[in-house]
């Protein structure tokens, strides 16, 4: 047991297990990410109704969304964003990994008589021959990449965004690191039975690689007959970081701003936002 529970306990090498798909894809656990997508007053999986409805409305002034303009909303979940974008009139393609919140969106898209493009696609790996007037990445999900998967998602921005395009995407700070806090919990049915409709019991590590400036929460779920991990990487920013990492990939045309909604820069907060055109 005393062996075990160090293993359990042992500080993973950086990005060593990446478990983005399964945390999205799973069953149980992409059921209850909806709920927490639909909770207007929760900022877990989609940001609060109130200040999505204020990052929308930026986005819409900002980039003159309305007919004809095309949108790619990468990560897109169940629609909250590329429903609003449609209704303005953009020609909107939604892309997600999770066939539940695809489903969800697209059942909204009917609902409210609008035409919406949904993909179950890896925005990693997509190809496609359509182009776009701007991509939205919402809610800091470029953060959640490994060094190579940033390089590849950049890459397939590139491809798809049309000469005079945008990239849209929020990240989380150097300010937000800063408060992370190293720590070991467990539970049994741990954060009241998000990772199985079964009995289980949960360990949630956090590690800091501060060099790196990077934080896991690692999660271990045991059931009678099964053990997973679920590893929450993400990776802080500065301004400067982020920039001289898009400058790597081919992108020198960078604004930095506060977040989504259009606000100045600012060096406590929590996330900080980039434009970044072709
Ligand atoms: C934090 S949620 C944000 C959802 C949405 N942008 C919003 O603000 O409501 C991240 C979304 O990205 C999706 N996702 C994660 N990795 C992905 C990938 N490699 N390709 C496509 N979708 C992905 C997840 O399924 C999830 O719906």
């Amino acid at each position: 047991m005393f062996e075990e529970l160090t293993t359990l306990n042992a500080r993973p090498a950086l990005y060593a297990q990446v478990t983005t798909p399964e945390l999205w894809t799973d069953p149980h656990i992409s059921a209850r990410m909806l709920a927490a997508h639909l909770d207007p007053e929760a900022d877990l999986a989609s940001y609060r109704a109130e200040y999505l409805d204020q990052v929308l409305d930026w986005i819409i002034d900002r980039f003159d969304v309305r007919a004809g303009l095309r949108v790619a909303d990468f990560g897109c979940g169940p629609g909250l964003c590329t429903t609003r974008l449609a209704r303005a009139g953009a020609s909107v393609t939604g892309l997600d990994l999770s066939s539940r919140s695809l489903g969800h969106a697209t059942r909204l898209a009917r609902a409210s008589e609008l035409s919406v493009r949904y993909l179950r696609q890896d925005y990693l790996t997509y190809r496609d021959t359509a182009r776009y007037d701007l991509i939205l990445m919402v809610m800091r999900d470029y953060c959640a990449l490994p060094p190579d998967g940033r390089r590849a998602l950049l890459c397939t921005v590139r491809e798809h965004l049309d000469p005079g395009g945008a990239f849209v995407f929020d990240v989380d700070s150097a300010a937000a690191f800063a408060e992370v806090r190293e720590q070991a919990l467990y539970a049994p049915g741990l954060m009241d039975g998000f990772w199985s409709d079964r009995p289980y019991f949960g360990f949630l590590n956090t590690y800091r690689y501060a060099r790196e400036r990077v934080s896991l929460d690692k999660y271990e779920i045991f059931e009678a007959d099964r053990r997973r991990t679920f590893c929450n990487w993400v990776r802080h920013f500065t301004p400067e970081e982020l920039t001289a990492e898009l400058a790597e990939a081919g992108f020198a045309d960078v604004d930095v701003l506060g977040d989504l909604t259009g606000t100045p820069y600012d060096s406590e907060a929590p996330r900080f936002a980039a434009v970044v055109r072709v």
